[in-house]
């Protein structure tokens, strides 16, 4: 809604017959993975925050969101999931987590669903996943870290404010380090995979509309709080387009 326009891309024949294969793979694996996003969206408001004690940051960004959702970005360990839950509560909005879905509707850890399916497996599933929370409103979603790999997934995040959490490469390892849930990390050398990983996908992850630069003695509660302040100052800069405002027949 707020975001970027994603590159746009070309379509050749070839591309198209590949397009085609990978759907019908892709109907395949998700027939099997049944995914149903339906049994995740929880109430953000649910752990009822206290209105009273609340930051008035987190006041006005609800009321400057309008029920916009929020897709958080960002490497492995970088805190989506904490930080998304935090900022959901504190906004009553709902959370998801797109790997939480995959695992729960492939019935398997995603070690074993990398290992079964390969990589690319589960970059299909999580593109469905992706696409089927993108028309959610009052929602946090966070995204796993290579979600951002795959151009359809920026188009459906486009619904919502994208926003980068973006730790140091050695707050990540130190978050990461002895964590066996992520098989990319299982590596001989992990630090130099975070570093590597995160060049590839750095000038990714910059589209996003909001970025976060959290310092290693930063909390979850503290980084939270920057990402309203920093949602808030994105909205007040891009203030969404009021259908009002538009000339007549468009
Ligand atoms: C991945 C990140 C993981 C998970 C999978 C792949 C990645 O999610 O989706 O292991 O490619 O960066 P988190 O970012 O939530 O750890």
């Amino acid at each position: 809604m707020f975001g970027f326009l994603a590159p746009g891309s070309g379509t050749s024949v070839l591309h198209s017959r590949r397009a085609a294969a990978s759907r019908c793979g892709r109907r395949r694996l998700v027939a099997r993975a049944n995914v149903d996003v339906t049994k995740f969206p929880s109430e953000g408001s649910k752990d009822a925050v206290d209105v009273n004690k609340q930051p008035q940051e987190y006041v006005q960004l609800k009321e400057m969101l309008k029920g916009v959702s929020i897709f958080m970005i960002g490497m492995m360990g970088s805190g989506k999931s904490a930080v998304g839950k935090v900022l959901a509560q504190q906004i009553g909005y709902a959370y998801i987590d797109t790997d939480e879905v995959i695992q729960e509707s492939m019935k398997m850890p995603i070690t074993d669903i990398f290992e079964e399916h390969g990589e690319a497996g589960f970059r299909q599933v999580e593109s469905v996943v992706i696409q089927q929370v993108s028309p959610y409103v009052r929602t946090v979603v966070s995204a796993g870290g290579g979600a951002v790999l795959n151009q359809e997934n920026w188009g459906h995040m486009q619904n919502g404010l994208v926003v980068w959490l973006d730790p140091s490469v050695e707050t990540i390892y130190e978050r990461v380090k002895g964590d066996a849930s992520r098989p990319l990390l299982k590596v001989d050398d992990p630090k130099a995979m975070i570093e590597s990983i995160l060049r590839e996908r750095e000038s990714l992850y910059e589209q996003a509309d909001v970025k976060i630069g959290i310092e290693p003695e930063e909390g979850i509660e503290v980084v939270a709080f920057n990402t309203a302040r920093g949602l808030t100052r994105f909205i007040e800069a891009n203030p969404p387009k009021s259908a009002a405002h538009r000339p007549v027949g468009l």
